[in-house]
């Protein structure tokens, strides 16, 4: 081995590879009959090649708009869309939709939470899997069709050859689930968002469709994000996570940080809520008590101040910026984190320094 330092040779310059998709400051306003809807408020994060994010929060959290806003999927009207999104090198806020269309499909594809709804009920199967394989190909017939046949082979679908010649309802929700994953696969997109792919099938289903995705982002090295109301079901597939609050990230960091390290109370309380195994069967799930915030009428201070077992009066006062966790790569935004990290240098109104002492130290004896 060779040391640039003994042999005075410059050292060697390593690569560092761009991520996939470099978002900041991302937001999304509907403007609904001279109301605002603030849905996305200053999303931030990156996506490296061949990793998974997960994107998790309860209902109204804003997941689904952050997926529309990523795929440039969006009302063509009374949307409003601020910040940044590189894809690829890409910036895709203000992108014409001729670009985009070439974007989706070998760039960007999306696997949607209802099957029933994403396909169409009165053309077979064959056709809408050709369709997806012919708008950035130029195969004849029968290649396209050997293509949807091994797509449906890569999705596990028995029978490939019979179910190309069959109508969606004619498939169980599991089956039109995998369709829909092939319809994706077809262009081999870099990057799969799957908007909370098996919460509308059976629960015996949901685990198989879930491997599915995560061998298939692997097999492919493509990105995926995988968007969840619950945590489990990101917690073992996914390298980063994402926890959404108010159109927010409040959490974010690898995975395993985010779980074993949790700084945020929101986080907490999702973790909370999850059922456990060794509790009987018939346990009922832990909810969080209070609803997400209207995103017409978000509050000034933290978002999650209302339902916060931890809030003291700044928190209803000053939204918390993103901060840095011990682990690299986490960061969370509240002013009295979980483990006791006391509250930053406030900026640029100084910080009634007894309540945040005070906040601090219950943080210490809580952790
Ligand atoms: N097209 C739209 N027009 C107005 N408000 C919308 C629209 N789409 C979503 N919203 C609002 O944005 C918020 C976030 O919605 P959504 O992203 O669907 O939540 P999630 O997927 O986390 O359940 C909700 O309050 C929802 O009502
Ligand atoms: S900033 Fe305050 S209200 Fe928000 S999560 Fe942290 S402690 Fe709770
Ligand atoms: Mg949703």
């Amino acid at each position: 081995m060779t040391d640039a330092t003994d042999t005075g040779a410059a050292p060697a310059t390593v690569a560092v590879e761009e991520p996939l998709v470099t978002v900041r400051d991302l937001s999304t306003r509907f403007d609904v009959g001279g109301r605002q809807v603030r849905a996305l408020n200053g999303v931030t994060f990156s996506l490296a090649r061949g990793a998974t994010l997960g994107v998790v929060g309860e209902s109204g959290s804003g997941k689904s708009v952050l997926a529309q806003t990523l795929m440039g999927l969006l009302p063509s009207t009374g949307v409003t869309v601020g910040g940044s999104f590189l894809f690829d090198g890409t910036e895709m806020v203000g992108l014409g939709m001729r670009q985009r269309r070439r974007i989706w499909g070998p760039g960007m594809a999306m696997v949607f939470q209802d099957p029933s709804t994403a396909l169409n009920p009165v053309m077979k199967i064959g056709p809408q899997i050709a369709e997806s394989i012919r708008t950035h190909s130029n195969l004849g017939r029968p290649e396209v069709t050997a293509r949807a046949r091994e797509l449906l082979d890569a999705v596990h679908v028995p029978d490939p050859t019979r179910r190309l010649d069959q109508y969606p309802h004619e498939l169980s929700g599991g089956m039109r689930q995998r369709v829909v994953i092939a319809i994706a696969l077809a262009c081999n997109p870099k990057l799969l968002i799957a908007d909370e792919p098996t919460t509308a099938l059976d629960v015996t289903i949901q685990a198989e469709i879930l491997d599915l995705l995560e061998d298939l982002q692997t097999e492919r090295h493509m990105s995926m994000i995988l968007i969840s109301h619950d945590l489990a079901v990101v917690a073992g597939r996914t390298d980063q996570v994402a926890v959404m609050y108010g159109g927010k990230i409040l959490e974010r960091g690898p995975t395993a940080a985010v779980f074993e390290h949790t700084r945020m109370p929101y986080t907490e309380a999702l973790l909370s809520a999850i059922p456990r195994v060794e509790l009987p069967s018939h346990s009922r799930l832990r909810a969080i008590e209070g609803r997400p915030p209207d995103p017409s009428r978000l509050p000034p201070g933290c978002s999650f101040a209302p339902r916060c077992p931890y809030a003291q009066t700044t928190c209803t006062e000053r939204a918390p910026e993103p901060r840095s966790a011990e682990v690299p790569d986490h960061e969370f935004s509240c002013w009295y984190p979980l483990g006791g990290q006391p509250p930053p240098s406030p900026d640029p109104s100084p910080e009634p320094e007894p309540e945040g002492l005070v906040a601090w130290k219950s943080q210490v004896s809580r952790a």
